[in-house]
């Protein structure tokens, strides 16, 4: 009795292998063919050179105006705008009163509450579970897994530009986990 060809009349327990396989058959193929877009979900797309900035937006969505900005907000200020993709991001105001060459993106890396400034302390804490950032939003206390990410912060014909940093995390020296 070989299995390798179908005999016309299969007995009992072959019948039963065959009947097993083919059902195995009829569930394996259509899952494998499935799991190939679900793969490719997991596949990060690739980055593009460059990328676009924005300006970024104040509370009630206007352009923000560096030079405006500096006036009513002074030096250690922190303070949301809407940056990339529309994310809350923090505009930093360095000890001097100039903008700082980057922005923070008040996103916690734990599972997503916006995180307040929190001046008294000198940190951003976030509500939803205590996770701390240093006045860089560089992670000090978990839950929270990660730094919250930066975007480069530039003027740009008096309007403040936020972009992409895909360069090195100068808080902790490492490759940024958002690029
Ligand atoms: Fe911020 Fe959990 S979402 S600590």
């Amino acid at each position: 009795l070989a299995m390798a060809t179908v005999p016309a009349r299969v007995p009992d327990m072959g019948k039963r292998q065959l009947m097993n396989l083919l059902l195995l058959g009829a569930i394996s193929l259509p899952a494998a063919g499935a799991l190939g877009p679900y793969l490719l979900f997991f596949v990060p797309p690739s980055s593009g050179g460059g990328g676009a900035g924005v300006v970024a937006k104040d509370a009630i969505g206007n352009d923000i105006i560096a030079s405006a900005w500096l006036k009513s907000h002074p030096a250690g200020d922190r303070t949301l705008s809407q940056g990339l993709k529309g994310d809350p991001t923090y505009l930093v105001v360095e000890g001097d009163g100039t903008l700082a060459p980057y922005a923070i993106n008040a996103v916690c890396t734990h599972l997503g509450c916006v995180v307040p400034w929190n001046a008294a302390e000198n940190k951003f804490i976030c509500p939803c579970h205590g996770s701390q950032y240093n006045n860089q939003g560089k992670v000090v206390r978990g839950p929270a897994p990660l730094s919250l990410a930066l975007a480069h912060c530039d003027v740009d014909d008096g309007k403040v530009l936020l972009s992409p940093w895909p360069e090195t995390d100068f808080r902790t020296g490492e490759a940024p986990w958002w690029a």
